[in-house]
Parts: C-alpha cells; sequence; structure tokens
C-alpha cells in the first residue's frame, strides 16, 4: 500500500465512525443547551481565534475526531446565535427540533435528490411537502414546483419560467433560442420590491433596473391606482411582506390588471407568504391564488434548516419546460427535482419540511405565525413605552405580521442605540433605511422566542436608549 492509500484507512474510518457521530451529537446537543443564556452575539475574542483555523492544509491529516474537537472549541464561540429566542435580525428563523433531527437523519441517508431513481423516499416527500405548503399557503392544490437554496433562488426559478412563457406566448422559444432577438418584456416591480427580485432578474436576462417601477405608500404597498397599459410580453412581480414593514400589496386587483394584460404575474413572498397559514393573518395576503408563481422561504417563518426556499409555477409545463435536462443516462426528468429546479444533484429539503410540517400539523403553523405577530406587536408597544429625553422613540410602521422598525431620533443617534443593543448582547437587531428614517429592524421569527425573551429584549434597548443622549 502506498503512502497515499495508508492516509486513508477505510477500516479506521468505519470503526472510529459511531463515536465520532456521538461525539458531534453531544457537542450538538450542549451547544443548543447553551443558547438561551449566551449573548446573542460572538465575542471579540471568539472571532479573533478563528484565525487558529485557516492553518496550512497539512499534508497528513489531523483525523476527524481532532478535527471536530477543534471546530467545537474554536468555532461554536464564534456563531452569531441566531437559533436562539432573541435574535431579531434579517428575517431569520431558529431551527425547530423536528427540522433539526430530520436534517441529521437525513444527513446520515446522504441521498441526492436529483432524481427518484436515486433517492425514492426523498421525491415522495419533496412531493407531499409540496403539497402540504401550496395547501398551508392557499394556492392552487396540486401547484407543481421544487426546493431551492432559498427565496432568491426561487425568484430565479419563477422568473425563469415567467420569461420563456410569456415570450412563448409571443412566438419565442428562449429556451431553445436565448434572449438576443427577442421581442422586449416589460417587466413591472413595485417601489419597495425586495433587491433579490431585482438580483433575480439581472439573472435571467431581464436587467435588474429596466423594471417599470410601481409607486408604494408609506408602508410599502403598491398603489394599485393609474396603473399603465401594459402591450406584448409582460412580467408583473408583487411582494407578499415587505422585509422592513411586513406589508403586502394589494393581490386582488393588481392581479386582476396583470391578468387583464395577459402578464404573468409572481409574487416574492419569502415570509410574508405564511401569514395565509394562520387565520389573524391570512387576510393579509387574499388573493395570492390568483398569480402564475410564488417564491417563498422555509428556514424563515417555518424555522427548518438552511437552505430551504420554494419555488411553485402554477403551470407545469412551463416550469418543465425552463429546467430541463436530458441526457441519454438520465431518465425523461420532466416530473423530477431535477427537471423542476435549476439544481440537478441537490440535498434532499423536502424531507426536513415534510417532517417539520408533519411535526407541527397545521395548527402548529398556524401558532407560529400567529404568536411572531403577537410578539412584534409586544416588542411594539415596548418601544413606545421608552421615554427619552433625547428624540424619543418611535415604531415608524404598522406592525401588522412579524417586523417592526424603530426610530430612536436622527440617524447618528438611532445608529449609536442600534450599535449599544448588539453590543449589549441581550437580543441582535440590525439597521435599516425607511422612507428616508434610519430605524433599527425587528423581526420576530424564531420558534423559540417568549414574551420573557421580548420583555428582557424590551429592557435591554430601553437601557441603550436612555445611555445614549
Ligand atoms: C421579501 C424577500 N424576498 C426574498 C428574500 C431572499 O431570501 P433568501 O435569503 O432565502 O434568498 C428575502 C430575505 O429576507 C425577503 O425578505
Amino acid at each position: 500500500m502506498n503512502q497515499q492509500h495508508e492516509a486513508l484507512d477505510i477500516g479506521a474510518e468505519l470503526a472510529a465512525r459511531p463515536a465520532l457521530l456521538r461525539d458531534a451529537c453531544e457537542r450538538a446537543i450542549s451547544y443548543l443547551g447553551g443558547v438561551a443564556d449566551r449573548p446573542v452575539r460572538p465575542t471579540r475574542e471568539a472571532v479573533n481565534d478563528l484565525l487558529e483555523l485557516g492553518f496550512p492544509l497539512p499534508r497528513r491529516g489531523l483525523g476527524a475526531t481532532h478535527v471536530l474537537h477543534v471546530l467545537d472549541e474554536v468555532g461554536s464561540p464564534a456563531t452569531v446565535v441566531s437559533n436562539g429566542p432573541r435574535y431579531f435580525g434579517f428575517v431569520t428563523g431558529g431551527v425547530l427540533p423536528a427540522a433539526q433531527a430530520a436534517n441529521w437523519l437525513t444527513a446520515a441517508w446522504d441521498q441526492n435528490a436529483a432524481l427518484a431513481v436515486m433517492s425514492p423516499v426523498a421525491a415522495k416527500l419533496n412531493d407531499v411537502a409540496l403539497r402540504w405548503i401550496a395547501d398551508l399557503l392557499g394556492l392552487p392544490s396540486g401547484v407543481p414546483g421544487g426546493f431551492v437554496t432559498g427565496a432568491t433562488m426561487a425568484n430565479a426559478t419563477c422568473l425563469a419560467a415567467a420569461r420563456d412563457a410569456v415570450l412563448t406566448l409571443h412566438g419565442w422559444d428562449a429556451a431553445r433560442d436565448g434572449l438576443i432577438g427577442a421581442p422586449p418584456i416589460t417587466v413591472v416591480v413595485g417601489a419597495e420590491v425586495h433587491t433579490t427580485v431585482r438580483k433575480a432578474l439581472g439573472i435571467v436576462g431581464l436587467g435588474r433596473d429596466r423594471a417599470i417601477v410601481l409607486p408604494a405608500d408609506e408602508q410599502g404597498r403598491i398603489v394599485p391606482r393609474d396603473l399603465p397599459d401594459l402591450t406584448g410580453p409582460a412580467i408583473v412581480c408583487l411582494q407578499a411582506g415587505n422585509v422592513n414593514t411586513g406589508a403586502s400589496d394589494p393581490f386582488g386587483p393588481l392581479i386582476e390588471w396583470g391578468r387583464r394584460h395577459r402578464a404573468w404575474v409572481h409574487i416574492d413572498g419569502a415570509f410574508g407568504l405564511w401569514a395565509a397559514a394562520s387565520p389573524a393573518t391570512a387576510g393579509l395576503v387574499a388573493g395570492v391564488e390568483g398569480a402564475a408563481s410564488w417564491a417563498t422561504d422555509c428556514h424563515k417563518w417555518l424555522n427548518t434548516t438552511y437552505d430551504c426556499g420554494v419555488a411553485l409555477v402554477f403551470d407545469p409545463q412551463t416550469l418543465r419546460a425552463a429546467m430541463e435536462a436530458s441526457a441519454s443516462y438520465l431518465p425523461g426528468t420532466g416530473a423530477e427535482n431535477m427537471g423542476l429546479t435549476p439544481q440537478s444533484s441537490q440535498r434532499a429539503r423536502g424531507v426536513e419540511v415534510w417532517a417539520t410540517l408533519a411535526a407541527l400539523g397545521r395548527d402548529g403553523v398556524a401558532a407560529l405565525v400567529s404568536r411572531g405577530c403577537e410578539l412584534a406587536r409586544r416588542f411594539a408597544d415596548g418601544m413606545r413605552a421608552i421615554h427619552t429625553g433625547a428624540g424619543g422613540c418611535e415604531v415608524l410602521n404598522d406592525v401588522v405580521l412579524n417586523q417592526v422598525l424603530v426610530s430612536f431620533g436622527d440617524a447618528p443617534r438611532t445608529d449609536a442605540v442600534i450599535a449599544a443593543v448588539q453590543e449589549d448582547g441581550t437580543c441582535w437587531c440590525g439597521p435599516t433605511t425607511w422612507h428616508g428614517r434610519r430605524a433599527m429592524r425587528v423581526s420576530i421569527s424564531g420558534w423559540s422566542t417568549t414574551e420573557d425573551d421580548v420583555d428582557r429584549s424590551i429592557a435591554a434597548v430601553r437601557a441603550c436608549a436612555l445611555a445614549i443622549q
């Protein structure tokens, strides 16, 4: 046996595997046990210590047991506790135990979910999970789609199908001939479109910045008045859940207008579409079922593991035509994940989603959504009750979902309060600018946040706001 072969000893790897995985499991459980009590942001020392991991690739491997030890000792302290109960940054869910456990088992299965022949269980659970999601989100039953990395890719997937479909309507085969020489496509977005829709438009060749922009109101909703006439191929991008305010576009009149002009209506609902899952908020997204495609995420409000986006397209033919892949060694991919998403090889995301939905049930998902909204209102009330001598504390948005925007006066003071909140470590909130005003963004998306966590966070923010005059 040459030296290289000695360096990968199959027998030794197999013999060490059970103890290694038990060690990983124990370390993970111990990490999770500490997330509620740790400062939400890592210390500077912990982040500096990451330098230790940047050593030159060793000639002789360090061995999996040692590597796991180093990863835990150096890596764990340098994590942001985004799956803890007081992380309110971006739109970030924690991971539910059911999702976590299914993820671990699925990692052991190591399935490639591209084709049913590669993983019957992944194919089956993908189908079931997508059906359940469409049902929960009030979308047409059995609407086809696939799991992708996140809402960014889901937007790109849907917009690729949209692009091809509206060009086909006008006699152009974009999947075959591309866009050069194609009839121009009119793209319409709202003034508060999420940046990833623009990115997705760029990826699919429609340009980040050539869309017609419809005005939005003070909550970020498109104003459904004086809508332009659309001629030729057209795509309209709407939004469920503005990333700052949580507000959704008025779907009824906008979808009716889009359809009247034979436009493809797409909805970006990364987290906002989940409003449909709770009777308390379903009215906010009434009418979504009339669109032609939808992008959403499971790793945000549903609290699955990353990365888990969902692209759904009403007409299976258009999605298949855009995503098709064929080769002599492949089975027909028409009904396969590989033929319904941009990816070929892909992890079995549907398994975790199936496990999460099955564990929560319809009522559990509704509770997740309505609790996030209730806690957001509680947070907002707590902010309104802070009285400082220096510019006060103002909630800038109507708190209709799980998002809260808080101003602490002018921009420098607001930024200073946010920096102090992050440094304090009780909770984590990030900055944003809304209609010219600097604000702290609070997004309550994690499953484990309680009223007590919100109250502790309010107290911490209050102390920071009072300390900065
Ligand atoms: C409205 C909206 N669309 C798209 C995205 C992008 O999602 P992802 O990070 O999963 O790609 C986000 C992320 O916050 C969002 O809020």
